[in-house]
C-alpha cells in the first residue's frame, strides 16, 4: 500500500490534560481534560456502497452518473480494476461536495452537486467539509470485460486490489461468468485474508482458478484461498443455492453476482443478515432480486443497465462510528452526522450505543436514489453515565466494521461489556482482535478475549487509569489497519494521552481528511 509513513509519527490532538497543556492546535480549551468534539460534519461517503456503484456500473450497459463516490484507496482500487477491464472511467473531485441524497440533486455531467448537502445550518453555515469524486462511469457492458489492446484469443487481466478485500472478493465473483483470465493481487495484508470463502462456491459453479507462482504464501492447487489468483471465467456458469457458513456481504454479493451470468437461479442463504446493499442497489441497475428472509436470490441471464438518475452517495457510518463515539466520551460533546446511511445492517452500533445509555438521536429521511437506502442525521450528545452491555452474536454483522471503536467505548462504561462471536475480527485487514486488547492494555485499560469473545471492563469513566497505562511514548501499533489508526487517534484524544502510531496514513484507505475532520469538530 502506498500509504507509508514515517514511523512513530506523533499526532497532537488534545489541547489540555489532567497532567498540565498539552501541544495546542490553535484550539486552545478553556479547561482542562479532552476538548469536546461540537458541530456538525458531513463525513465522506460510503464505502461498501461506492465500490458497489463502481463495480455495478461498470458492468452495465450505458453510462451511469455518480455523485460523491469516497475518494480513498479502497474505492480508487476499484476504480483502477473496472479502467483495467474496459469500463471507461470520467470522475473528478467535488470541490463543492456530493448531491443531496435525499432531494437526488446534484448531476455530475452539468455540474457539481448541492454543497449543503443536506448539512446546512443557517446559524454555522453548511457543515460540509468533505468532497468526494463525481462523474461518469461507461460500463463494458453485457459483452464482458474488453482488453485496451485486443490480440490474444482469451482476454488477460491484471488487477491490483491494494488493501480491498470488498475489491478482490466482488470481482472473483463479477468476473467468474465471463470467458477470460485475470490475475488478482493485494498488498501484504488482503494477500493474508481467506479467498476460500469465495472461491470454493464459485468453483461449484464452475469457475476455475490457479494459485499465482508469485505468492510467498502456501497455496496447493486444491487450496485457493489467498491472492496472487488467478481467475479463469466462464460463460456457462451454472446456478447454486449456497448455504454460507459466514455471514458476510462480500460472499453474498461474488456469488449473485457470479449468479447473474449462471443459468438458472442462484440463491445464498447466510446464517444471519449481513450488510444489504448489493440486493438493494442491483434493481436500480434494472437487475431483479428477490429477498425471502436470509436467502437472496437473483436469476441468471439478466442485463445490467446504468439507472436514469444521478447516483448519490450518503456518508459512511463506519466512518462517523468514531467521531459519535468519541462525543459519548468527552465531557460537553454534541456531534450532528449528516446525511448519514441509516441502513438497519449498518446501524448496530448506534443501537448498542443507546443500550449503554449514550444519548443518541436519529432523524431519518429516504434517499431519492440508491435503491431503498435510508439516509439521515444522527446526534450524539455527551452524557455522563454509561453501563456496560452484552453484543450478542446475532448483532455483529451490522456493526463488523464498528467493533474497534465501541471497544473503546465500553472502556468508559460502568462494568464489563462482552462482545460475543466476534472471531471474524481476526481475519480483517489485521487480526483486529488481537490488536485491540494489546491496544487497549497500552492505554491502561482492561480488555482480553476467551475464544472468539470479547471482554472491556470499564471503569464509568473515559479517563484511562493511569497507573497502569504504559509510558505516553510507547507505539500504538495499527497493523497497516485504517479502523485501528482512527480508533487509537480518537482513543488518544479522549484518555488525554499522547501515544505515536506506527502508521496513521493508513487511514487513508477509508478516510483520507479523518484528522482535519476530527480538528473541525474540536475547534
Ligand atoms: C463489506 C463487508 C464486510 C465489512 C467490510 C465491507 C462489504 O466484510 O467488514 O468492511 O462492503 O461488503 P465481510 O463481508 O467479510 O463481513
Amino acid at each position: 500500500m502506498s500509504t507509508a509513513s514515517p514511523a512513530g509519527s506523533r499526532e497532537p490532538l488534545s489541547t489540555a490534560s489532567p497532567a498540565g497543556p498539552r501541544e495546542p492546535l490553535g484550539t486552545a480549551s478553556p479547561r482542562y481534560g479532552p476538548a469536546p468534539l461540537r458541530g456538525r460534519l458531513r463525513v465522506p461517503s460510503d464505502k461498501s456502497l461506492s465500490h458497489r456503484v463502481v463495480l455495478f456500473a461498470a458492468m452495465s450497459e450505458g453510462v451511469s452518473r455518480i455523485s460523491g463516490l469516497l475518494d480513498s484507496l479502497d474505492v480508487r482500487s476499484s476504480l483502477d480494476a473496472v479502467a483495467a477491464l474496459g469500463a471507461t472511467v470520467e470522475m473528478q473531485r467535488d470541490t463543492t461536495g456530493p448531491g443531496d441524497s435525499t432531494t437526488g440533486r446534484g448531476d455530475p455531467t452539468t455540474g457539481p452537486g448541492d454543497s449543503t448537502t443536506g448539512c446546512s445550518d443557517p446559524t454555522t453555515g453548511p457543515g460540509d467539509s468533505t468532497t468526494g469524486l463525481c462523474g461518469t462511469i461507461r460500463g463494458f457492458g453485457p459483452d464482458g470485460p474488453r482488453q485496451r489492446h485486443p490480440g490474444t484469443a482469451s482476454p488477460f487481466f491484471t488487477l491490483d486490489c491494494g488493501n480491498s478485500g470488498t475489491t478482490s472478493r466482488l470481482l472473483l465473483g463479477l468476473l467468474a461468468g465471463y470467458d477470460l483470465t485475470a490475475l488478482l493481487t493485494g498488498d501484504a495484508s488482503l494477500s493474508r485474508r481467506p479467498m476460500n470463502r469465495v472461491t470454493l462456491p464459485l468453483l461449484t459453479m464452475g469457475a476455475r482458478f490457479e494459485a499465482s507462482h508469485d505468492t510467498r504464501t502456501v497455496c496447493t492447487t486444491e487450496n485457493f484461498d489467498s491472492l496472487p489468483l488467478v481467475v479463469y471465467g466462464s460463460s456457462s456458469l451454472k446456478a447454486i443455492e449456497y448455504r454460507s457458513p459466514v455471514a458476510s456481504a462480500q460472499v453474498k454479493s461474488a456469488v449473485l453476482l457470479a449468479g447473474l451470468h449462471a443459468t438458472g437461479t442462484t440463491s445464498v442463504l447466510e446464517p444471519s443478515k449481513s450488510r444489504d446493499h448489493t440486493e438493494l442497489l442491483l434493481p436500480a441497475f434494472g437487475v431483479d432480486v428477490q429477498v425471502d428472509g436470509l436467502r437472496v436470490s437473483i436469476r441468471g441471464g439478466q442485463r445490467p443497465t446504468a439507472p436514469r438518475d444521478v447516483l448519490i452517495l450518503p456518508g459512511d457510518p463506519s466512518s462517523a462510528a468514531f467521531f459519535l463515539v468519541g462525543a459519548a466520551l468527552v465531557p460537553q460533546s454534541d456531534v450532528t452526522i449528516c446525511d448519514m446511511l441509516l441502513n438497519p445492517t449498518r446501524t448496530g452500533f448506534l443501537a448498542v450505543m443507546q443500550r449503554m445509555g449514550a444519548d443518541v438521536c436519529v432523524e431519518p429521511r429516504t434517499a431519492a436514489s440508491l435503491g431503498a437506502e435510508l439516509v439521515g442525521d444522527v446526534t450524539v450528545r455527551y452524557r455522563p453515565v454509561l453501563k456496560a452491555t452484552r453484543v450478542a452474536a446475532a448483532e455483529v454483522p451490522s456493526l463488523i466494521d464498528e467493533l474497534p471503536i465501541l471497544a473503546l467505548l465500553a472502556t468508559g462504561a460502568e462494568g464489563t461489556t462482552v462482545f460475543e462471536s466476534v472471531g471474524e475480527l481476526r481475519v480483517k485487514e489485521s487480526d483486529r482482535l488481537a490488536a485491540i486488547e494489546e491496544g487497549l492494555r497500552i492505554l491502561g485499560c482492561e480488555a482480553y478475549s476467551e475464544g472468539d469473545t470479547l471482554f472491556v471492563t470499564g471503569r464509568g469513566t473515559a479517563k484511562a487509569p493511569g497507573g497502569t497505562a504504559a509510558a505516553h511514548t510507547t507505539l500504538l501499533r495499527t497493523y497497516g489497519d485504517h479502523r485501528l489508526a482512527m480508533t487509537w487517534t480518537m482513543a488518544n484524544h479522549v484518555l488525554g494521552r499522547d501515544h505515536p502510531l506506527d502508521d496513521p496514513a493508513c487511514r487513508a484507505v477509508s478516510y483520507p481528511d479523518f484528522l482535519d475532520d476530527l480538528k473541525t469538530l474540536l475547534a
